[in-house]
């Protein structure tokens, strides 16, 4: 699903190619008419080599999972809408892992090959460029997820009471076949069979429970456009409360293991509140339900932002203390990286630049550090010669990322004054919702919001190689 800014560009290249084929003048892989007719392998992103896909935008994903925790053994049927961006002879999807048994396209019997982790799937027929289609998996097996040194554990990870599925930049594809890159974001309809007293908790709205033959399907829909790594799963023993905030479901889950009245239930219980905070700085609320998930999970040593229902690991409440940042940090990212999402992971800062400024505002509201405080010792903090923009895959979730960029936000609003730099907070996730967006789509829109030039004042705060001055 596209809505806004910018597609990859590997398959810019090939048309040009092919023109300059036309001309006798191509320098590229020799013109081949059935070759360019093949979607790419993957997005173009350099941050993420192989993931997402070229050739089709996914409208849609619907899942039937079935999930066993007494033998880790994933049973899936997905069925995938989508159109076509380019004629098509053939296209991929990423997957990880997993037997493939069946692929239907349109409802006719597909030719797949795997290749690593794509799914290679060649329609009966070719796709029109502009023709909408549907593709059917059906496909099972034990997930496998990745362990990285920098980037945590992501993919479905298989727990002591279930399994949970989350991680960035990629994790779908170890649980269903996916155009795994946040520039194809698509709606979610998910269903998951546990067996009878497990929970199994996903994004956006609760759609129903049923139980049948000791089996409990549990049904999510998530209706606004949706990153792939924004989409989670958590099958286990939780205490799941379910009510509502300002008319939308609100669904928390505690781990059984934790206790009930503890830091990170304590913590959860005030999502509603904070999510009303940020709503009066970023404009309203932009999805259709609420809530959280608390791990007991050690191996999951972060907390992510997925869709609607933030993921926290058990390492924020582990001193005992509520830890209410972590949670302003989570929806801070519901509109920011969310809504607005990415275009291509360089400009990570876009989200964790947003989220970390947010924590400060939090906290100084909630009676703690002042942004001033946090500003001073951050400011003194910072290893001036580590980019914000483009910091490299490895350094994705690096101070330069998240302290530095939450510095050019502080900077951005002490140039403009409040009332400008709020406009522009709520013009973009505005402009912006339920799309995606590059750095300078951000500088565009705040010197155009402000009417100032702001360009070598956030080149300065986010790729310069010297502190600046504090405005
Ligand atoms: N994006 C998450 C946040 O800021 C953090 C995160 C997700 C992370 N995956 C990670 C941090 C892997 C380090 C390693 O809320
Ligand atoms: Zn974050």
């Amino acid at each position: 699903m596209v809505r806004t800014g910018s597609r990859p560009v590997g398959r810019v290249v090939l048309t040009a190619c092919l023109v300059a084929a036309a001309l006798a003048a191509c320098t590229g892989p020799p013109p081949d008419a059935d070759r360019a007719r093949r979607g790419a392998a993957d997005a173009g992103d350099p941050y993420v080599p192989g993931r997402g896909n070229g050739g089709y935008d996914v409208a849609a994903y619907r899942l039937r999972i079935r999930y066993d925790p007494a033998d880790d053994r994933l049973t899936g049927h997905a069925t995938i809408t989508a159109t076509a961006t380019a004629g098509l002879s053939r296209f991929n999807l990423d997957l990880s892992g997993l037997t493939v048994g069946a692929v239907r396209v349109d409802g006719a019997q597909a030719r797949y090959a795997r290749e690593g982790d794509e799914l290679v799937v060649t329609p009966a027929r070719g796709l029109d460029r502009g023709a909408r289609f549907a593709v059917d998996v059906e496909y099972a097996g034990v997930p496998q997820p990745v362990e990285s040194t920098t980037l945590g554990v992501g993919g479905l990870l298989a727990t002591a009471d279930g399994a949970v599925a989350l991680g960035q930049p990629d994790s779908a594809s170890t649980w269903f076949p996916v155009n795994d890159h946040p520039s194809d974001k698509a709606t979610y309809d998910v269903e998951v069979t546990v067996p009878d007293g497990l929970a199994a908790l996903g994004n956006g709205v609760p759609a129903g429970r049923a139980s049948a033959g000791g089996w409990t399907t549990w049904h999510w829909v998530e209706r606004a456009p949706m990153a792939s790594y924004l989409s989670t799963l958590v099958i286990g023993d939780y205490r799941v409360a379910t009510g509502t905030h300002r008319g939308k479901p609100m669904v928390t889950a505690v781990a059984a293991s934790l206790p009930a009245d503890g830091p990170a239930a304590a913590s959860l219980a005030r999502t509603g509140e904070i999510a009303d905070f940020l709503a009066d700085r970023f404009g309203p609320y932009p999805f259709e339900s609420y809530g959280g998930i608390a791990l007991a999970e050690r191996r999951i040593s972060y907390a992510l932002e997925t869709q609607s229902r933030p993921v926290y690991g058990p390492g924020f409440f582990r001193s005992g203390r509520p830890d209410t940042g972590v949670v302003a940090h989570e929806l801070a990212h519901q509109w920011f990286g969310d809504s607005v999402s990415l275009a291509r992971w360089s400009d990570i800062w876009l989200n964790e630049g947003f989220a970390t400024y947010a924590e400060w505002l939090w906290l100084e509201h909630d009676g703690g550090r002042t942004v001033a405080q946090t500003v001073a010792d951050r400011h003194a903090a910072t290893d001036w010669s580590q980019p914000s923009v483009d910091p490299g895959r490895a350094n994705m979730f690096g101070d330069a990322v998240y302290q530095r960029g939450a510095l050019a936000v502080h900077a951005l609003r002490r140039t403009v004054g409040d009332d400008a730099f709020f406009r522009i907070l709520r013009a973009w996730t505005t402009e912006r919702r339920g799309g995606n967006a590059t750095t300078a789509d951000f500088v565009a829109l705040a010197e155009r919001v402000s009417g100032r030039r702001l360009a070598a004042l956030l080149d300065a705060w986010l790729v310069g190689g010297t502190a600046p001055a504090l405005p």
